[in-house]
């Protein structure tokens, strides 16, 4: 096959993570006999510094007419210490999910057994742990109008609203996983207090009812924040809205021992979007040391979903674990002789063509 990709580096770290995403790619294409074409989009802050917008049309036609989009990270300090900024990176970002109508963001959240030690649980509560965060990407609080200031500038509002029809969507593919999993979902809301979540129980339970011997449990998200410290073996599938499910999901990483291993597809009506949840940790933005696996994954779920192959998506995740065993990894994940950035998608590149 040959594809179409999209590749939106973005800010910081973006550039080399995505960088070692493409060489995984090309490796995996010379592997199985396909062919890949990278066609580069400006986002973020590096797209309001060279045209104005966090995210040009330019940008958005290429995401529309690529088969999937390899994203990198986004967000600058500049921005996150001036409060008054009108125009924003992370603008970029939510308006491609928009405009694409990516309504949902799947994040898968496994333990590795050599990285069992670096999670600041103890190994008998994360041994074995085994989750997917089914988030929802384009409504709630993110999206919600009105959002603003008061004319007198002292009183700013944000709203949380959401529609049976967009809760709907997101918790029927949330059960589909399920189904294929151990046909347990959660659904994360805070239904004692917001009028969203009692209506995301209420859509959620109409919807379930079509899944035949399917456990569903409803949770508040405070005590789904404790018990995934806590107990995160009692969590198999876990929908929720956007933010809670942008909270959860950084918690939930911590599980694994590094932020930046966790991959995610955003997926919805137009080509789905791969990108690590992590942000663009500007302090290593060209030290060629941050951790390039979450981005590395991502490629793994786009093969998986976007492409269908299976069995290519397979070879990065084994090619992934197989460099985390022999401490092929960057500094966040090995203390004693860290790899560069650079060198674990070499790494992984090598293992690929020779396996
Ligand atoms: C994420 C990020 C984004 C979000 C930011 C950069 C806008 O934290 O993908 O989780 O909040 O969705
Ligand atoms: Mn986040």
């Amino acid at each position: 096959m040959n594809f179409n990709i999209a590749v939106l580096p973005g800010d910081g770290i973006g550039p080399e993570i995505i960088e070692q995403a493409k060489k995984v790619v090309l490796a995996v294409c010379k592997r199985f006999n396909h062919s890949a074409v990278f066609n580069f989009g400006l986002v973020g802050a590096t797209a309001i510094d060279q045209t104005g917008t966090p995210l040009p049309d330019k940008t958005l036609e290429l995401c529309k007419s690529s088969d999937a989009v390899l994203f990198g990270a986004i967000g600058h300090p500049k921005y996150d210490n001036n409060p008054s900024a009108r125009i924003r990176p992370e603008q970029g970002l939510l308006a491609m999910r928009k405009e694409l109508g990516l309504y949902a963001n799947i994040r898968p959240v496994t333990t590795f057994p050599a990285l069992i030690d670096k999670s600041p649980l103890k190994r008998e509560i994360v041994q074995g742990a085994d989750i997917l965060i089914v988030r929802e990407l384009t409504g709630g609080l993110y999206f919600g109008k009105p959002q603003g200031r008061s004319e007198d500038g002292n009183t700013a509002y944000d709203s949380c609203v959401y529609s049976r029809h967009e809760i709907e969507r997101v918790v029927r593919l949330a059960c589909d996983y399920a189904m294929s999993r151990t046909r347990k979902i959660t659904i994360v809301d805070k239904a004692n207090v917001l009028a969203t979540s009692r209506l995301w129980r209420e859509t959620a339970t109409e919807t379930a009812k079509d899944y035949k011997d399917l456990t569903v449990d409803f949770m508040f998200v405070d005590n789904a924040a404790m018990q995934l410290i806590q107990n995160p073996k009692r969590f198999d599938v876990i929908v929720t809205e956007n933010m809670f499910g942008d909270i959860l999901s950084d918690e939930a990483s911590v599980i694994t021992g590094s932020l930046g291993l966790l991959p995610s597809a955003s997926v919805g009506l137009s080509t789905s979007v791969f990108e690590p949840i992590h942000g663009s940790y500007p302090q290593a933005a060209g030290k060629n040391i941050a951790n390039p696996l979450g981005t590395i994954l991502s490629a793994a779920m786009m093969f998986d979903l976007a492409f269908k192959l299976k069995e290519e998506a397979e070879m990065i995740k084994r090619a992934v674990e197989k460099s985390i065993d022999g401490n092929a990894v960057t500094e966040d994940l090995s203390r004693i002789d860290p790899k560069s950035t650079s060198e674990v998608g070499d790494w992984l590149r090598d293992f690929i063509l020779k396996n």
